[in-house]
């Protein structure tokens, strides 16, 4: 692998994953915190897959070393993130709305028939296996989540799994997608319903939503409900129905499994958050268990009569 130095780069930014440099004006660098060369390997051929597949991403060009760190070459955008845009020229959003509610249309219409690939159930047992290992999760959670994620149905189309306006970028009016990590595939429901996480939840704690989407609770309440109209347009009344219903359903999952995941890096565990994620989220996951997995059942055939 080739080795780079970080003295002819210029530092862009820190985020959850790891940190990313500028290169030169045409590539990037990102650089994770904790990651096996295995890891780093799978990740850049899954970057080239989706790109060959047609999704508006990235070119993924090489992994590398720098110091005591792995990282991988991404194409350099020259361009801004759409929160950015939506900070700058609100009158932006009605448009911008539209546009992320195709791109995740698209995204989700890409159907990955690769044995290899990730799926969405199997990375969030990870996350909850996280929890496990942190001691926020036992054992019988773990089970119920199993439980819940086996009742919903098993489909092959792409997932972001961060689906947000500080995760896709602008450049020359083509909306393209960064932050390609946790992609994977499976239901479309999973990406509705992190997408809801990250705005309608998000959205009661102003400091960390502008910190992981960039913009206020005011634009990601409107982009939320803008880019989720354009999705469920053309979608059969019943089935956007149970979408709905579940998307809401899902989020205890959600929350205590993506809260499990971000303990593996220390700058986000609090204490406070972890007692309330412990006692509280956990609680009403098991307490809602019957009703959830009932409602998955009604998606399974109500999708099995659209067929
Ligand atoms: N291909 C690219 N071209 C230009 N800038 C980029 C590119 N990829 C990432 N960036 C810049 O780096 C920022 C962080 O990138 P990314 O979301 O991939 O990292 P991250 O570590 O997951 O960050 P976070 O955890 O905050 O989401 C983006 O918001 C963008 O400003
Ligand atoms: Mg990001």
């Amino acid at each position: 692998m080739k080795e780079y130095s970080l003295d002819k780069m210029t530092f862009i930014v820190k985020g959850g994953a790891g940190s990313i440099y500028r290169i030169n004006d045409e590539q990037i660098i990102k650089i994770y915190n904790n990651i096996s060369v295995k890891k780093l390997e799978e990740r850049k051929r899954w970057a080239r897959e989706l790109f060959k597949a047609g999704v508006p991403t990235a070119i993924s060009f090489d992994t590398v070393v720098v110091g005591d760190k792995y990282g991988i070459i991404f194409e350099l955008f020259h361009s801004k993130t759409v929160g950015q845009q939506l900070i700058e020229n609100p009158e932006k959003l009605e448009q911008s709305g539209i546009k992320m509610g195709k791109l995740l249309k698209t995204i989700h219409s890409c159907k990955i028939d690769d044995p290899k690939a990730k799926t969405i159930k199997h990375l969030i047992i990870q996350w909850a296996k996280a929890g496990v290992d942190h001691g926020l999760l036992n054992l019988r959670d773990v089970r119920t989540i199993k439980e819940i994620l086996d009742a919903v149905p098993d489909a092959n189309s792409l997932l972001h799994c961060d689906f947000h306006e500080g995760n896709v970028m602008i450049q020359n009016d083509e909306y393209l997608l960064i932050d390609i990590d946790d992609s994977c595939i499976g239901h479309p429901l999973f990406d509705l319903a992190l997408h809801y996480l990250n705005h309608d939840l998000l959205s009661y704690n102003p400091k960390l939503l502008f910190l992981s989407l960039g913009i206020t609770p005011t634009i990601a309440k409107k982009m939320a409900k803008l880019t989720r109209d354009y999705y469920y347009k053309d979608m059969d009344p019943k089935r956007k129905k149970i979408y709905i219903k579940l998307c809401k359903s899902l989020q205890p999952l959600l929350m205590v499994t993506s809260s499990a995941r971000a303990l593996n890096n220390p700058e986000f565990v609090n204490e406070k958050y972890q007692k309330y994620i412990k006692y509280v989220l956990v609680l009403v996951l098991h307490l809602n268990k019957k009703i959830v997995i009932k409602n998955l059942n009604k998606l399974r055939q109500i999708e099995g009569e659209l067929l």
